[in-house]
């Protein structure tokens, strides 16, 4: 089968495109067709390799994949067969530990893989399967950081930092399921009025105004209860100085930098909260593909992009010049 192979870190080059032996299919086991995969941050980190994370090259990458069950291993049910599935990308490595596929293990670029039937979520015939691949990472980690590490609720007034990216869109969209109030900001003009469209209150553009903090300010008075700060870097010192008293900084990840300069003044004199949170479980994707089916939730997606084309996918997520997710389909 073809795969997307990772051999060495490095610029986008170093995504190759090979052929690699077919998944073997295991008793316990089931293979799914890959139809969508949906491209993450984490994605650029694995190519590019992370300070003090060893990835175990040659990897095939990918996270996030939607498909077809077409073959089952002997102690597997064998109604699987035929059905569109979501695969949650958590895999329990020998370690113990849970790693995520595409960064631990071999993952879903590729046309098959196999997986255990416990990691499979159903999905009914009438979602699309590329708006269903943008979910696990992405939409996951959105749902885990403001519901169950965040607990917002209605009426809170909510930041939103890097609101153009996977993560950024799911937040603003589960904050407004949530009813919440939401500053969005962003870098890019573009996006502004996209952001509007999915839930956004008000739109902060930080490429002109680096000073958000300022803003936010102005327009909340005492500052927001809620911050949703992945981006680290540069913007972390400034949302300390957006919060109100006893606010709450969401963080999963630090795509400008994980160690900021910080003052940690603020922290103490506004006896504020900082709320790290990783990942999502299964129970996390059944609520997001629950809401994709109300139609409540509805990932948006950039640009739809052949599996050829995987170094097109890349460039345009490290240039940040897109709205929403990439997706390849196969
Ligand atoms: N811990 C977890 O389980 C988990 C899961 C998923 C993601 N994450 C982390 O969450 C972050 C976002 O992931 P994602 O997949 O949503 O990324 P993404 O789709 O690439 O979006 C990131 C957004 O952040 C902004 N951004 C990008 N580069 C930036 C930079 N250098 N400085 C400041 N802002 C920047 C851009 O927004 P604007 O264009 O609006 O400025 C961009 O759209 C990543 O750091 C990722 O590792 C963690």
């Amino acid at each position: 089968m073809k795969a997307i192979v990772l051999e060495e870190h490095g610029n986008i080059d170093s995504l190759k495109i090979k052929n690699v032996d077919d998944p073997i299919c295991q008793e316990n086991e089931v293979i799914v067709k890959i139809k969508a995969c949906s491209i993450n941050h984490l994605d650029i980190f694995v190519r590019k390799g992370m300070p003090g994370h060893q990835i175990n090259l040659p990897i095939i990458p990918g996270g996030d994949a939607s498909g077809e069950v077409i073959q089952v291993g002997d102690n597997v049910d064998k109604s699987w067969i035929g059905k569109k599935v979501l695969i949650d990308p958590n895999v329990q490595l020998k370690s113990g530990r849970i790693g995520i596929m595409g960064e631990d293990t071999n993952g879903v670029l590729c046309e098959k893989v196999s997986v255990s039937p416990s990691r499979l979520i159903e999905l009914n015939n009438t979602i699309d399967m590329f708006e269903a691949a943008c979910l696990p990472i992405a939409y996951g980690a959105a749902w885990r950081m403001l519901i169950k590490r965040g607990k917002i609720q209605p009426g809170e007034q909510i930041l939103i930092l890097g609101a153009s990216g996977g993560v950024g869109n799911a937040a603003i969209q589960i904050a407004k399921l949530n009813q919440c109030f939401i500053i969005a900001a962003t870098s890019s003009k573009n996006n502004e009025q996209k952001l509007k469209e999915i839930g956004a209150d008000v739109v902060i553009n930080y490429s002109d105004k680096p000073d958000f903090h300022k803003i936010v300010r102005s327009m909340t008075g005492d500052g927001v209860d809620t911050a949703i700060n992945f981006t680290g870097g540069d913007s972390w010192v400034k949302t300390l100085k957006c919060m109100k008293p006893n606010g709450k900084i969401l963080t999963c990840g630090a795509t400008a930098g994980f160690d900021p300069k910080t003052d940690i003044r603020f922290i103490w004199r506004k006896e504020l909260n900082i709320i790290g949170s990783n990942s999502w479980n299964k129970e996390d994707i059944h609520s997001l593909v629950s809401e994709l089916e109300k139609g409540t939730i509805k990932p948006i997606i950039h640009k739809i992009i052949s599996f050829e084309k995987i170094a097109e996918a890349h460039k345009i997520l490290e240039s940040r010049q897109f709205f929403g997710k990439i997706i390849i389909s196969l």
